[in-house]
């Protein structure tokens, strides 16, 4: 690092001191239901990802762009709870979809119109022959995968380093491994994330780079016959964002099939939020299966995946996909509507209108004030990484400047702009977000930019 970047470093440094105790002081009732949550719930909260430091931001409401915590902070909310909220919070399509869900019958564990109605939607967005219904993205990618083991016979998979796809045992390693652990960068190893995931697995997936055909090249070579397919994010998600390079996805999706192994879309984030159709769409590659969750349900806990009706018809020959709430008629009806009425061909042109105002206005943000970091603009998707070029694999990651997030989050917070705690993620804006809601956020990256810079 030069002289220019130590300064901005260091400044960084003493912003996240100031600003987290600002913080601190603007959320102690957070703090106090913190407390009380700890003795009901582990770290206080239901889902480890949602665990903040010293403590959570503990949230009460949400309408339109906005949200507001427990102590009556109000935030332009670009969390969009992971990524889910692209209709915005409260839409009325959707009030209107659960309240009629509410009053019918939210739940019967027998099928239903309108969840027919609604697979035949994801079917048409995604290019998909046929669908089944999941909870969550952690379900649908570990349904997807058995269907894929089930479809060739073969045991092993092959997932992205750096790359997650939920908390099931088989895709639990090397989502953010320590460089001391991952391995030489043409033979990536295979690492657990997670206390408790059994040590037998550990050779049953195998780890290879983003946005590199090489390295799965040899591996294949070595030992196609045994690897059923390989998971992937087509866009990196869980890094910032990293976009493939052209070529990639159809390559891989060349390479697998002539080993007889099959391509599965982990479109769990992007899909629904980058483009109608997600990355399928954005990128021209249709994978064997794919997998979808968070914005396809409109803010409900609904998941799916499909893809090609011979593979899917291992489900028939015995691969066990069941579900007491799968397809139910809560996130049938909420997710119909934020489909076929909320998230419409205009509403990406819009959103696509409101991410580049976004994107743009940090990119000069950060070279206005000599900030090393970019920006990337994907639709209802984007973030700034801070680390001058873009990011290619996860070995990139390691390299952005963490400090600057760490500074730039209680900043952000503070100046009433909900933003995701890690760096790992990126915003999510919303149908119901407005330029002025966008010029806030903007404005506060700015301000933050120009007290890097005085560092
Ligand atoms: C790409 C990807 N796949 C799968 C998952 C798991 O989804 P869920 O948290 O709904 O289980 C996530 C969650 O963030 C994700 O980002």
């Amino acid at each position: 690092m030069g002289g220019a970047a130590d300064a901005i470093t260091e400044r960084a440094k003493e912003i996240t001191y100031s600003e987290t105790r600002r913080l601190l002081d603007r959320t102690q009732k957070s703090k106090a239901l913190f407390e009380r949550a700890c003795k009901s719930l582990p770290q206080g909260v239901g889902s480890s990802f949602q665990a903040g430091d010293p403590y959570p931001i503990y949230l009460r409401e949400g309408r339109g762009s906005r949200v507001w915590d427990v102590d009556d902070n109000e935030y332009v909310d670009t969390h969009g709870g992971f990524g889910c909220m692209v209709v915005g919070h409260a839409h009325p399509k959707i009030v209107e979809a659960i309240t009629r869900a509410a009053k019918t019958g939210t739940h019967f564990a027998a099928p239903t119109e309108e969840m027919v109605l609604y697979a035949e939607e994801l079917c048409r967005r995604f290019e998909l022959e046929q669908v089944r219904m999941a909870n969550s993205g952690t379900e649908a990618t570990m349904s997807a995968i058995r269907v894929a083991r089930a479809a060739t016979g073969r045991d092993d998979i092959v997932k992205i380093e750096g790359s997650y796809h939920g908390h099931h045992d088989q895709v639990m390693f090397s989502v953010v491994p320590n460089s001391d652990v991952m391995g030489g960068r043409d033979q990536p190893s295979s690492t657990p994330m997670s206390l408790g995931v059994p040590k037998f697995l550990e050779g049953h997936t195998h780890v290879v780079p983003f946005n590199d055909l090489t390295v799965l090249e040899r591996l294949l070579a070595e030992r196609g016959d045994e690897i059923a397919c390989l998971i992937i994010e087509p866009v990196m998600m869980n890094i910032g964002i990293a976009e493939p390079e052209p070529g990639y996805l159809q390559g891989l999706k060349d390479l697998l099939h002539r080993h007889g192994a099959l391509l599965i879309f982990d479109e769990v984030k992007c899909g629904a939020t980058i483009a109608p159709g997600g990355a399928t769409e954005r990128y021209g590659v249709v994978p064997d299966l794919a997998c979808f969750a968070k914005a396809i349900a409109g803010g409900t806990p609904g998941a799916a995946f499909g893809g090609r009706a011979d593979v899917m018809e291992a489900i028939e020959r015995g691969a066990a996909q069941q579900g007491t709430f799968n397809g139910n008629p809560l996130v049938a009806a909420a997710g119909l509507a934020a489909l076929t009425e909320v998230l419409v061909p205009d509403a990406y042109e819009y959103l696509s209108k409101l991410g580049t105002r976004m994107a743009s206005g940090c990119a000069a943000a950060m070279t206005e004030h000599g900030i090393p970091g970019h920006a990337v603009d994907l639709g209802a998707k984007g973030c700034v990484s801070y680390r001058p070029q873009p990011l290619h694999n996860y070995r990139d990651f390691l390299e952005t400047n963490a400090e600057l997030f760490d500074a730039s989050y209680p900043w952000m917070v503070n100046r009433g702009c909900f933003m995701t705690p890690g760096d790992e993620e990126q915003w999510t804006l919303s149908v119901q977000h407005t330029e002025a809601d966008i010029d806030r956020y903007v404005d506060a990256f700015a301000d933050l930019c120009a007290e890097l810079a005085r560092g």
